[in-house]
């Protein structure tokens, strides 16, 4: 694979040498580019040598107008030629012009002209890197799909222990290579991925709703998409861009969202049922908003359709993943849901959880099959949960061939 690794100026950017080195021993084809403060902790000799390439170190050549006129047009060469970013250190200036889409050097005009995805590995000072406008730059690049690796707690330059510290170069190179590893081990597979919550309506102005933030069901559509599959994405209403390549279906209501995955059902080979579906709705929604009284209001709520459960029966020999939300008793509702609704697999979170599941950009996740396996996956990313979840659902698909082949 193509990879560019961007050098931020901090007293980790000698370990990208390292980092280099891994990815270009594991066969990736890597190209650097400094930024300037980088320049000031290491040489780009350093990576020259590592890579036997040039190291890109400024939007403007300083040698003739020509190689100024070429190199001006570099960013965007740089940004087709590759499939990955990989930032690391990724500073907290960096994080800002990236989030805030500013482009004065060559790497931050990357970042805009590049449509591959974006791996970040922040390094910074702990007080800098717990500032509420480093998480919110975070949080914007997180929604925009750009793979975080959370720094790890330890002793900094800057002579405090705490989170900030750029994790092991190995372990960056591992995180990459989940993403580069099966990129197309999916590809031939038509995958439905449902995701966000429903909104049952009560009145023209009114709805009820939960609290899904649709943020796994996406990283879901997108890892697939990026692995090779063709994605309809049958999507609640959420706060989210569409991921690259995937066609988005938006939906409503639970009735809308089965209308919309059974229309599509014939060609899919794997359904993936992340949504958080209302389990009831009012089946007859006055025409004129309610008006207050003074007295109590009953609602007269129906049960929704279970999409998950029509699918157990209608699924035929596609793979069908469910999900299970939960506030108690985890693995016994998820071994019920998964037998009662007759999933392939079912994956089961805690929603009541601080920091993870619901409206979180983490999750920790049991992946249960039929055979009885649980896989723990987590704390994590929603983008590398996402990923772990894909790897179970590519080697069940594996077995059930051998089987089939056997048989
Ligand atoms: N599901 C569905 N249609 C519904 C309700 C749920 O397709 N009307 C699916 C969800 O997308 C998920 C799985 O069923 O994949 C489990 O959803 P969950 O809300 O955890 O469970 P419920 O079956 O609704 O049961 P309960 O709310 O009582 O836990």
């Amino acid at each position: 694979m193509r990879i560019v690794v961007g050098v931020g100026g901090g007293i980790a950017a000698y370990k990208a040498a390292e980092l280099v080195r891994a990815l270009g021993q594991r066969g990736h084809d890597v190209q650097v580019v400094m930024t300037r403060a980088a320049q000031e902790f290491i040489q780009p000799l350093t990576f020259a040598s590592l890579t036997g390439r040039k190291v890109i170190t400024g939007l403007f050549s300083q040698n003739s107008s020509q190689d100024a006129l070429a190199s001006a047009v570099e960013h965007i060469a740089v940004a087709k030629e590759n499939d990955l970013l990989v930032v690391a250190p990724a500073t907290a200036d960096l994080l800002a012009k990236f989030a805030s889409g500013l482009a004065d050097d060559f790497l931050s005009t990357l970042y805009l002209a590049f449509t591959g995805h974006v791996v970040l590995s922040p390094a910074m000072n702990t007080a800098m890197w717990e500032h509420p406008a480093t998480q919110t730059n975070l949080e914007t690049l997180r929604k925009r799909g750009c793979s975080i690796i959370d720094p790890e707690e330890g002793w900094l330059a800057c002579g405090v222990t705490g989170a900030g510290r750029l994790p092991d170069p190995i372990r960056i190179a591992d995180h990459v290579e989940t993403l580069t590893r099966a990129k197309s081990d999916f590809s031939g597979e038509i995958v439905i991925v449902t995701a966000g919550p429903t909104q049952e309506a009560l009145d023209p102005v009114r709805y009820i709703s939960n609290r899904s933030s649709g943020k796994m069901g996406y990283a879901i559509a997108a890892a697939a998409a990026r692995r090779g599959a063709h994605v309809i994405l049958v999507s609640g209403p959420v706060q989210l861009p569409a991921p690259p390549r995937v066609q988005l279906i938006s939906v409503k209501t639970a009735l809308e969202m089965r209308n919309a995955v059974f229309h599509h059902l014939e060609e899919a080979t794997i359904i993936i049922k992340s949504a958080a579906v209302a389990d009831y709705y009012v089946a007859n929604i006055p025409e004129q908003k309610r008006k207050k009284t003074a007295t109590r209001l009953s609602l007269e709520l129906d049960p929704t359709p279970d999409i998950l459960a029509e699918l157990g029966d209608k699924k035929g020999d596609r793979l069908l993943i469910g999900f299970a939300a939960e506030t108690e008793n985890l693995m016994e509702e998820a071994r019920r849901k998964m037998h009662a609704k007759k999933c392939d697999m079912l994956v089961a979170n805690l929603v009541n959880a601080h920091g993870l599941g619901f409206e979180s950009d983490r999750n920790e996740v049991e992946i249960l099959s039929r055979s009885g396996q649980t896989v723990h996956a987590g704390p994590a990313d929603k983008n590398e949960i996402a990923e772990r979840i894909l790897d179970e659902v590519a080697m069940l698909r594996l077995n059930l061939r051998a089987v089939d082949a056997t048989a």
